[in-house]
């Protein structure tokens, strides 16, 4: 058993690819059985309970049979190779001395009952090291089965019991609790500090009422009928001035009754939802509207959370590969731009590939004077969120520009300085999205460049350097 971590994977028969799937299932007979001989001996040793030495070797015998049969089936279904990586390892080995464990429990339980006594002690000592590997191997299988952080996901909440997602009713905040939660989820993507949309910025309560281009207040104390804020939601959906633009999903029918009220009480930040009189009309609302706000915080807190933890992953790496990764401050999603540091590192290909698990990430990348060649597109062209290519100064020649026709939402490419000719831009008459092309310094020639322009309306063809991130 010790030996098969080092079994090469081969092709497996289906019999036995068939057998390795019962894995997860049979797992679990060693694991309560062995923990379940422990919990006896506890209780033998307590006086708690009878000793009964034959319970104990039918326990042994069982854990032993059982686990016999759970590592070969998980060997199956490790060699199968349809799990990879070095959770898997990690779990395969532990398994292993986990069986081992309990296969050398049994035989030092037999040793000493029916030989040597004394080796009772050593049974005794294996029995709970053996529980306790049984254990650390479980963890890391269920790891692979339910992800990192499964276990803990909730600690966080247990603890902070300010979390609004989890806040008891008696300390939520109408506008806190209720009100910022759909604002955050439906408005701010098009009203923050990096993209202010009517010049309204909707992040704080004092940006909330001051409102925004159109010069009156977001938010008028106690008449909702002269907020800009409650004018907008309240328009007819089809209307060109109402909130949120057409697309994006509205607020629901209990959001705006829930904002006219707030407005109409007063628009205080203070105000707890245990303030709001029983008999009045609005508790009815919010109390149908709890779960849904509840679930909104959660989700809020959840990207926030997803968001820092694929920062600092991206930061390493981007630190290992002397290139800088930043949040894409214009999405609301969790999207990243990659760009190049100055001086330049050497930034190849290969380089670039250590960021593929990350690449549905990036919305920008600027690849400016890289070492990048055109068969390197090929990565390029699997980024399928990319609005924005930076690409002058960089050696290519445009004939790998083939691979990124698939980019739904390419907009602007730049490819200043590189020596992209007349033959090799057309290809990008064929990109769905793309609105700008940047080609100063390139071979595309002058009257390429001018029937390009006459023909592609919708796209720009510009003869300037052109921003570079
Ligand atoms: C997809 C982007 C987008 C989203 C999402 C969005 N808005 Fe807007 N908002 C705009 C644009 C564009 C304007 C400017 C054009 C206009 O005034 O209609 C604007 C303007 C406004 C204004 C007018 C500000 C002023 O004083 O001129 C208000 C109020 C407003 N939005 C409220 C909201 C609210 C409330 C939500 C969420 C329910 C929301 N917006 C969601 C794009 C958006």
């Amino acid at each position: 058993m010790l030996l098969l971590p080092y079994f090469p994977k081969t092709d497996l028969p289906v019999l036995l690819l068939f057998i390795g799937r019962f894995h997860p299932l049979i797992l679990h007979f060693p694991i309560v059985i062995i923990f379940l001989t422990l919990a006896l001996e506890f209780l033998y040793k307590t006086n708690l309970l009878q000793r009964n030495e034959r319970t104990i070797a039918l326990m042994l015998g069982l854990a032993s049979l059982s686990v016999f049969f759970v590592v070969l089936a998980g060997y199956f279904l490790f060699a199968s190779g349809e799990y990879t990586g070095e959770l898997i390892m990690s779990h395969f080995k532990a398994g292993i001395f986990a069986g081992s464990g309990i296969l050398i429990t049994t035989v030092l339980y037999l040793i000493g009952q029916y030989s040597n006594r004394k080796i009772l002690n050593f049974y005794f000592t294996s029995l709970i090291l053996t529980n306790a590997i049984v254990g650390y191997a479980s963890h890391l299988g269920g790891t692979i089965t339910h992800g990192k952080d499964y276990l803990t996901e909730y600690l966080p909440e247990i603890f902070n019991k300010r979390n609004t997602a989890t806040k008891p009713k008696e300390e939520m905040l109408v506008y806190e609790d209720l009100i910022v939660p759909f604002l955050t989820t439906k408005c701010i993507s098009c009203h923050n500090e990096h993209k202010t949309k009517g010049d309204y910025l909707m992040t704080s309560y004092a940006t909330l009422v001051k409102g925004g281009k159109s010069g009156n207040s977001g938010l008028v104390k106690h008449y909702p009928e002269q907020s800009e804020l409650y004018k907008r939601i309240t328009l007819p959906v089809d209307h060109d001035d109402h909130m949120p633009p057409e697309g994006k999903k509205p607020l629901s029918l209990h959001e705006i009754e829930i904002m006219e009220y707030w407005i109409n009480a007063g628009a205080s930040t203070k105000q707890l939802l245990i303030d709001i009189p029983q008999d009045s009309a609005i508790t009815q609302t919010i109390e149908s509207y709890l779960p849904e706000s509840r679930r909104l915080n959660g989700k809020i807190l959840k990207q926030k959370a997803e968001k820092e933890r694929l920062l600092t992953e991206l930061t390493e790496l981007a630190k290992k590969l002397n290139v800088s990764v930043q949040e894409d401050q214009t999405s609301e999603e969790n999207f990243f731009t990659l760009s190049m540091q100055f001086p330049p590192a050497n930034f190849t290909g290969e380089q670039l590939k250590e960021l593929q698990a990350y690449f549905l990430l990036f919305t920008k990348v600027s690849l400016v004077a890289s070492d990048i060649k055109d068969d390197d597109l090929f990565l390029i062209g699997q980024m399928t969120n990319l609005r924005e290519l930076y690409l002058q100064k960089t050696a290519i020649n445009g004939s790998g520009l083939v691979y990124l026709k698939d980019l739904q939402y390419l907009e602007r490419l730049n490819l200043s300085f590189t020596q992209t000719n007349d033959a090799t831009v057309l290809e990008v008459l064929q990109f769905p999205s793309l609105k700008q092309v940047y080609l100063f310094g390139s071979q595309v020639s002058p009257q390429v460049l001018q029937a390009l322009r006459a023909n592609q309306l919708s796209r720009e063809f510009l003869l300037e350097e052109g921003p570079y991130n």
